[in-house]
This record gives C-alpha cells, sequence and structure tokens, in this order.
C-alpha cells in the first residue's frame, strides 16, 4: 500500500504556476500527477501532464517541439526522462503531438497511446520507430500500482479519432482540445466559470463539430466521477466547476451549427 500523507489527494487548490518546477496536481504516496507548465505567455497555451506511477512514467500529451527542453527539464526533476515509459497522444495535432520523435530519441521504448486513426498520420511528423498501443483495442491500461487509466472517445471533438483519459483513483479528466481556453489573462485553475465561458467559446464554437457531438460525448461520461477536468488548452477545472463544465458542453453551439445554422434537418 502507498504511504498516505496529510498531502495526498487531489491538490489543485494549492497548486502554483511557477515555470521553474513542475506542479503536483494530486499525490497519493508513489503516484502523482503533475502539471509541468510552458515557457510562453501566449493565449493558446499547451498544457503538457505527466502520470507518475512509481518508477512509471506517462506524458500526457508532450507537445510542440519548440516545448521540448523545457518539458525536458520539468521531468527530470521528477524522474529520469529516458525512463518514461509512454505518452498518451489524444489526437494528432502539432500542438500536441509534434515532439514525439524528441521523446522517442530519448527513450526509443516508450510506447505511443493512441487512437487507430491518430496512429495513420502520427508517422507523418517522422518519428523513429515505436510501440503503438491502440487505446480503442485497449481502452483500460493498468499502471503497475494497480491503478488504471480509462480511454473514453471523443469522436469529432475535434478530430475523429480524438479520446480522453479518465484517471479512476484521482477521478481526473485528461480532456484534450475539451474544456480547452484560449485567454491571455491566464490562471492555472480557473475561479469564475462564469467569467471563463468566452474564453471556452473562443475555441469551442471554432473547432468542435456540433451540439450532437458535445452531448454525445457527456453521454458518455455519464455516471463517473470528476474531481478535476485537465485540458490541453487553458485553465484547469476543479471540482466545483465540474458540473458547469459537462452543461456547458451540453447547451454548446457551434462547428456546423453555426456554419450551416439555416440548412434545414433532413
Ligand atoms: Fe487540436
Ligand atoms: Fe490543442
Amino acid at each position: 500500500m502507498p504511504n498516505h500523507s496529510a498531502t495526498d489527494g487531489l491538490q489543485l487548490q494549492h497548486a502554483l504556476d511557477r515555470m521553474d518546477q513542475p506542479t503536483a496536481l494530486y499525490k497519493d504516496g508513489e503516484h502523482a500527477v503533475y502539471w509541468l507548465g510552458v515557457p510562453e505567455d501566449t493565449a493558446f497555451r499547451s498544457n503538457i501532464y505527466l502520470i507518475r506511477d512509481g518508477g512509471h512514467g506517462l506524458l500526457v500529451d508532450p507537445g510542440s517541439r519548440h516545448l521540448f527542453e523545457q518539458v525536458y527539464r520539468r521531468v527530470a526533476q521528477i524522474m529520469p526522462p529516458d525512463s518514461l515509459a509512454g505518452m498518451i497522444i489524444c489526437h494528432q495535432d502539432p500542438d500536441v503531438a509534434a515532439s514525439m520523435g524528441q521523446w522517442l530519441t530519448v527513450n526509443p521504448a516508450m510506447k505511443v497511446l493512441t487512437t487507430p486513426r491518430n496512429q495513420v498520420l502520427l508517422p507523418h511528423y517522422d518519428p523513429p520507430a515505436y510501440e503503438f498501443y491502440d487505446v480503442e483495442a485497449n481502452p483500460e491500461y493498468r499502471l503497475p500500482s494497480g491503478r488504471s487509466l480509462r480511454f473514453i472517445p471523443a469522436p469529432f471533438l475535434h478530430f475523429p479519432g480524438a479520446f480522453t483519459t479518465y484517471h479512476a483513483a484521482a477521478r481526473l479528466l485528461f480532456s484534450g482540445d475539451i474544456w480547452a481556453a484560449i485567454d491571455l489573462d491566464w490562471q492555472l485553475v480557473v475561479s469564475s466559470f462564469a467569467e471563463h465561458i468566452p474564453a471556452l467559446d473562443l475555441f469551442h464554437t471554432e473547432y468542435m463539430a456540433s451540439n450532437l457531438a458535445a452531448r454525445g460525448f457527456v453521454q458518455r461520461l455519464d455516471g463517473l466521477p470528476i474531481d478535476a477536468i485537465l485540458p490541453q488548452h487553458g485553465s484547469l477545472i476543479g471540482p466545483a466547476m465540474v458540473p458547469e463544465a459537462l452543461e456547458y458542453l451540453r447547451q454548446l453551439r457551434c462547428g456546423t451549427d453555426i456554419i450551416y445554422a439555416g440548412l434545414d434537418q433532413p
């Protein structure tokens, strides 16, 4: 059994958005989830995460090529970067996946956990050979401690092969571009969901396919306890605001709802 301490559990309230160290979002003995931060002050800020399960490390959405050095340094503050076991890639966009070749050069044994549709496109980044872990065929990933990750498809949000990762023990949802926000006035954790909506709208109305896709995804989450949503861009969403975040997706009008608003239903 892992050693529990007073600092175990979700720690979003105490999270620091310091750029010179990894920020622990969740801890339970030898198991932890970190936000690794990014160096640039941009409205389209990428969030990169590390799941550490003892000596087993998984990067979540490793990020762009130009972020590699920064992310490498952050990982090295936690565990040897060449010991990482894999990287989860929620879809093939360059802000998510372009550094995959750099990571595979650090450790060619890293698995790439993704969907077949993403896997078709990832070789276009010209990475060294790697082992593909198919998250559709194997939706449960068991960590050495016995904890597990569950991969939940998110079709057309925004890519057909997009998926999210649910960490059952920590009740965290790594949501990729879903609940991503574009905001210069950034803070690590959302403090007011109402004030966060314009930043969510900027991204979702343009990128997400339709209300049907959004509602369908929320239905897939039905019954899952979620304490925090960890998107690939913008602020993280803590426990008190998860219900509002789910309702935001249910109500979302986006993509084809807007572009083809004048067309009748068939
Ligand atoms: Fe994307
Ligand atoms: Fe993205």
